[in-house]
């Protein structure tokens, strides 16, 4: 019963079992009434117990749940005891008496993930433990891309309690790409009107000659964002929008055509991009474009506020993946490097982020953004998604900026997952459960003080060969777990990692996958329907490079 994932600091089996009756009751002490109101959902819809609130910390008694802050924890710190004084969970903050409150889920055993009791006459128990637990990392995060394929809102807070399962704190949504806008902005309607759905789809690598003629599209409403938002925060996870800019704009062009390099390309025929790849086609580095996005970003901010989570203060504004052949031959951009008096294309990229970086600065907010961002220096309080491998963040650690670590080398989960030949649509390297496990988010030529720049982590979650939830839940699980793992315990060094232990713990863990409906690929390989035959991907062969 006590083999959680991720794996807490240090677990003290006793002899017993608390039992949970109808007369339990949970005691939510002043500062945990929030976590409180989830445990008794959770429990109550999967248990039918009526687990009233307690109202002393006594009230309890033998067979009953109590939640408390203690202020001598870290705000993500629990102790979690079960003994026969009934279960209580302390936590240094909500968020930590929440993380406790997600053991205890693990430890009433893979029925609990339900959400409906499946058997009346079973009774549910805790085994007496003593769990101490805090998380190595503050940042323990899963990027979704929902602009190559929309993920309905339902899927979005589907994923947030995935997460919260997983002790993982940081949802990155990647809300704008060239084949599709999905955030409504009330100023800009037509980024939503046009650009949240193409006519078309590839499917497949960009190589495949199939198509799906099947209109593909879809966005949040800015309740929808507000639903997201606030869910998340309930579950302590912080929700970092990404606002890809200057490159990944085809959808804001192809609805605002005034965005794109207008005297290089007839920007007016653009439509939402309808295949994958690195699209020439990037915004035109005017004022006009930079007013623009200030429009953009104050509503981005209004729907994501700075409060709502320790990492809300951040704005990830993408900066990947530019390309600079429309700057070149754009006579306005040439002008435009003239006026600014800058040496090339690269430095004008740098002025473009530059802006955003001291314009959310000035709103009391922080910029994140891919490692190209760092090309032409940053302001200090900016941040980097480092993804081109660990090179972009040590750089930026070095320069004194905080860093997430998810290089595509360990925890990009669009990569394949197996050599074999019935991977659906292979993409990239061969990335194994075990590999993920062996990722180790701070690299050892960081000083210790540069390591501590090292925020944290963050699986990503590329989705152009993944359709529809199910394609998501196969490339996402069960390497989230490892990735969860690796973010929250304090695993030693990569080669002295105990994976036939996690592979155990992960015996259990399926259960409460299987239980909470997760479509993960199996250790045995993809069943046949998660099989995509004569779709082409596009599989590298070999380990990957700069590791
Ligand atoms: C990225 O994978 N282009 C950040």
């Amino acid at each position: 019963m006590t083999e959680l994932i991720p794996a807490p600091r240090s677990v003290v089996a006793g002899q017993g079992e608390v039992r949970l009756t109808a007369h339990s009751r949970i005691h939510a002490e002043h500062g945990t009434e929030g976590v409180g109101h989830w445990l008794r959902t959770a429990l109550w819809q999967v248990t039918g117990l009526p687990l009233r609130e307690g109202r002393e910390p006594d009230d309890t008694d033998e067979d009953g749940i109590g939640l408390r802050l203690d202020p001598a924890r870290g705000p993500e710190e629990y102790r979690l005891v079960s003994d026969r004084h009934g279960v209580l969970i302390e936590g240094g903050g909500a968020a930590g008496v929440f993380r406790g409150a997600q053991t205890l889920r693990q430890l009433l055993g893979p029925d609990a993930f339900r959400r409906a009791p499946v058997r009346r006459d079973r009774t549910w128990t805790v085994p007496y433990v003593t769990v101490e637990d805090s998380p190595r990392f503050r940042w323990r995060g899963l990027m979704l891309d929902v602009a190559r394929h929309f993920m309905p809102k339902d899927g979005v807070l589907r994923y947030l309690d995935l997460m919260a399962a997983h002790k993982l704190n940081v949802l990155h949504l990647h809300l704008t790409d060239d084949q599709g806008w999905r955030v409504e902005i009330r100023r800009y309607p037509k980024l939503t009107e046009t650009g949240s759905w193409r006519a078309r789809t590839k499917i497949g690598h960009r190589a495949s000659p199939l198509w799906d003629d099947r209109p593909h599209g879809g966005h949040y409403t800015q309740d929808d964002i507000r639903e997201i938002v606030a869910y998340a925060a309930e579950r302590h996870i912080s929700v970092v929008p990404e606002i890809d800019v200057p490159g990944h704009s085809q959808a804001a062009i192809a609805a605002y055509p005034e965005l794109g390099n207008s005297d290089v390309v007839d920007t007016a025929s653009l439509t939402v991009w309808d295949t994958w790849g690195i699209n020439p086609n990037v915004l035109a580095p005017t004022d006009t474009t930079l007013r623009f996005y200030e429009g953009v970003l104050e509503e981005v901010l209004e729907l994501f506020p700075a409060d709502a989570g320790p990492f809300s203060p951040f704005v990830h504004i993408g900066g990947d993946e530019c390309l600079k052949e429309q700057w070149r031959a754009s006579d306005t951009a040439q002008k435009q490097i003239g006026n600014l008096g800058l040496p090339d294309e690269e430095a004008l990229q740098s002025w473009f982020i530059g802006h955003f970086d001291q314009w959310l600065a000035a709103r009391g907010r922080r910029l994140i953004g891919w490692d190209e961002i760092l090309e032409g220096g940053l302001a200090p309080g900016a941040a980097v998604s480092s993804w081109r491998g660990y090179s972009g963040g040590v750089a930026a650690a070095r320069a004194g900026h905080d860093v997430v670590m998810c290089p595509q080398q360990w925890v990009y989960l669009d990569y394949r997952q197996d050599a074999g030949p019935e991977e659906p649509v292979p993409i990239g390297y061969v990335r194994t459960l075990e590999d993920v496990y062996r990722f180790e988010p701070v690299p050892s030529e960081l000083t210790g003080e540069e390591a501590a720049r090292v925020l944290g982590t963050q699986a990503n979650v590329w989705t152009e060969v993944m359709e529809d939830q199910e394609r998501v839940d196969y490339q996402t699980f069960p390497r989230l777990a490892a990735l969860a793992e690796v973010a929250w315990s304090d695993l030693p060094a990569p080669a002295g990692r105990d994976f036939a232990g996690f592979e155990r713990r992960m015996s259990a863990h399926y259960r409460r996958l299987d239980a909470l409906g997760v479509a993960y690929r199996p250790p045995t390989g993809p069943l046949p329907w998660q099989r995509r035959p004569g779709v082409l991907g596009r599989p590298i062969d070999g380990p990957p490079p700069n590791l």
